[in-house]
């Protein structure tokens, strides 16, 4: 993902989960970018930053794709705190999440350790990882963007899974992380996938106070 989209992040949402915080009234703190500071640093130090609580909540679209599905090897790609690591791991998916910020996946490996099961964290950039060649049942990725996707379907197994949530196009979302209308389902479909579920909704996203979600469940041809 380029640098500005991630690094112009400007609100990150410190509730303890989406619905939990429709319910209690959402608690979001600024978190401005100094202009300095690389997309790795401004993640680093928000995720140091002792007066945010990270969503431990995993994506409800990626639970929802996941049911049912026999676990295999996963992969998490800028997977942050954490949360849908820890989420697949306990339902018996082998998982590998990457991030470029190393005091996210901390906080990633704490919240596995407490629950009790083993996640992999590689500190690395979706524009560098070796996704490799046909290794992966599914792979994950919400409010990432897809800069990585041509390099992550050679990376999928036949047959294999791919999750996707992100935003809707808006001039405060991150624009590396945000879709027109239908770009994504273009995006998928250039690359041969069968789309699953595709859905363009009036939702709130779980890291920006705004007002329309994208969402992809797709399969790769066997
Ligand atoms: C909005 S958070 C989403 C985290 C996680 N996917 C989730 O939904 O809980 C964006 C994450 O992307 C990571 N990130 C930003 N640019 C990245 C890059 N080029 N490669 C890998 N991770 C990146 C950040 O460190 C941060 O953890």
């Amino acid at each position: 993902m380029p640098a500005m989209p991630i690094g112009s992040m400007l609100f990150l949402q410190a509730a303890q989960s989406a619905e939990a915080g429709r319910n209690s009234g959402k608690r979001r703190t600024a978190v401005a970018p100094l202009p300095s500071e690389t997309p790795a640093e401004y993640w680093d130090r928000a995720y140091s930053d002792p007066s945010l609580v990270f969503n431990t909540a995993p994506n409800t679209f990626l639970t929802e794709a996941v049911k049912g599905l026999k676990p295999g090897r996963a992969l998490d790609i800028g997977m942050g705190q954490g949360r849908n690591s820890v989420y697949l791991a306990k339902l018996g998916w082998d998982v590998t999440g990457f991030d470029i910020s190393e005091r996210g996946m901390e906080l990633a490996r704490k919240s596995a350790a407490a629950a009790g099961v083993k996640i992999t964290t590689i500190r690395a950039s979706m524009d560098d990882f070796d996704y490799r060649v046909g290794q992966w049942d599914l792979i994950v990725a919400t409010y990432e963007g897809v800069s990585w996707l041509e390099a992550a379907v050679k990376g999928l197994k036949p047959g294999g899974f791919l999750v996707v949530e992100g935003y809707s196009k808006h001039p405060q979302a991150p624009p590396g992380a945000a879709f027109g209308p239908n770009e994504l389902l273009k995006l998928f479909m250039d690359q041969n996938l069968h789309v699953v579920r595709y859905e363009d909704v009036e939702a709130e996203p779980e890291w920006l106070k705004l007002d329309r979600v994208v969402r992809m469940f797709a399969r790769k041809p066997n």
